[in-house]
C-alpha cells in the first residue's frame, strides 16, 4: 500500500488563524484506507487503481466497491481526485490523452479495461451526469430518443415514444414538458435541464449512473428535486455521486468515501463518516478545518 506524508501548508490552516486544537496533524500518514471499502454484493469493483496525468500521479492505489442499489458519495477537497476516479469507471479518462489508468476495475465481474471492451456500449451501461447540465441542441424529445436510436435499442416511433415518456417520468420531468416535447432542451430551466440529462442517461437502460457534482449549478429547490430523484433511482441503479456538499452526501448516500490528495482515506456508512469518522483527516474535513 502507498504511504504518503502530507506537506505542511497543503492542508493545514496557518497557525495564527486557528486555535491550537484545530490544527490538522500534517504528519498524518495515509497508508491504507480505513473503514469498509469493499462489499459482498459488488456491482462495481475497483482494485488498486492508480491514475497518472503524464508523470503526475492523481490517484494512489485506491480500492473501492460499489454495491447494487447503493449510492456511494465521494467527497474531499477540490483537486483530490474525485472526478478522475469517477471517470475511470466508464473510461471517460480515455478521452484525455495524457491520462493513464492502472488497476483492476470490473462491472459485474467483467473487466472494464479488457482488450475486447467496446467503450460505446460500456458507456451506455455506465451513464454519466455532469456538473453543468449539457442538453444537446435538439428538442426535448430528441435529447431522450437520441441514445436509444444510436444504440439500436429502438427505432420505431411508437417504441421511442414509450422510452421517452418513461425516461422523462422516471426523471420527474414528464408533467413539466409533456406539452412541449418539440421545443429545445436548452430552453428549460437549469434544474429541468439536469433532469433532462438524467432522463437521457436513463433512456438507454444503464446499470450504473455516475454523477459529478450534479447539483452544483442548481438552486436549492432544483437541488432538492434531484436529491429525491437519486433516492428513487437507487431502486434500479447503482449510483456513484461526487459532491462538494456534505449535507448532500448525508442526504443521498448509504456509504461515503473521503478522498485526500489522490488517496482514499476512509469509506464507511454515511452516518459513521459524518458522526464518528475513524480517520483524523476525515474528521478535519467534515468539521470544516480545511477543504
Ligand atoms: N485533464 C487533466 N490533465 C492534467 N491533470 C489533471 C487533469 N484533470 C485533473 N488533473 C489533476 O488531477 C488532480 C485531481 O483532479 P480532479 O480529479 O479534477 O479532482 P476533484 O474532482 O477532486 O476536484 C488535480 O491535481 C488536477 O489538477
Ligand atoms: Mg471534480
Amino acid at each position: 500500500m502507498t504511504t504518503m506524508t502530507l506537506d505542511a501548508g497543503t492542508t493545514a490552516p496557518a497557525a495564527t488563524e486557528q486555535p491550537e486544537q484545530d490544527a490538522v496533524n500534517t504528519n498524518t500518514r495515509v497508508s491504507e484506507t480505513v473503514g469498509h471499502p469493499l462489499c459482498d454484493d459488488a456491482k462495481l469493483s475497483m482494485r488498486n487503481v492508480n491514475v497518472f496525468y503524464g508523470e503526475t500521479q492523481a490517484i494512489h492505489d485506491v480500492s473501492l466497491d460499489i454495491g447494487r442499489n447503493e449510492v456511494v458519495a465521494m467527497i474531499g477537497p477540490s483537486g483530490c481526485g474525485k472526478s478522475t476516479f469517477l471517470r475511470c469507471i466508464n473510461r471517460m479518462n480515455d478521452t484525455i490523452e495524457s491520462c493513464r489508468v492502472e488497476g483492476d476495475l470490473t462491472l459485474d465481474g467483467e473487466p472494464i479495461y479488457g482488450p475486447k471492451v467496446d467503450v460505446v456500449p460500456l458507456r451506455a451501461r455506465v451513464g454519466m451526469v455532469f456538473q453543468k447540465p449539457n442538453p444537446f441542441p435538439k428538442t426535448i424529445y430528441e435529447n431522450v430518443a437520441y441514445g436509444p436510436k444510436i444504440h439500436g435499442i429502438a427505432s420505431r416511433r411508437a417504441e421511442l415514444d414509450e422510452i421517452v415518456e418513461n425516461s422523462l417520468r422516471r426523471a420527474g420531468l414528464w408533467n413539466e414538458v409533456k406539452d412541449r416535447l418539440d421545443k429545445p432542451g436548452t430552453g428549460l430551466s437549469g434544474g429541468q435541464q439536469q433532469r433532462l440529462c438524467i432522463a437521457r442517461a436513463i433512456a438507454v437502460s444503464p446499470e450504473v449512473i455516475l454523477m459529478d457534482e450534479p447539483c452544483s449549478a442548481l438552486d436549492p429547490i432544483a437541488t432538492a428535486r434531484i436529491e429525491e430523484l437519486i433516492d428513487e433511482l437507487r431502486e434500479n441503479y447503482t449510483i456513484a455521486i461526487v459532491t462538494h456538499s456534505m449535507q448532500q452526501a448525508a442526504r443521498v448516500s448509504q456509504r461515503t468515501a473521503y478522498f485526500h490528495l489522490g488517496h482514499l482515506v476512509e469509506v464507511n456508512d454515511t452516518e459513521t463518516v459524518f458522526t464518528n469518522p475513524e480517520h483524523e483527516l476525515t474528521e478535519a474535513y467534515i468539521t470544516g478545518r480545511f477543504g
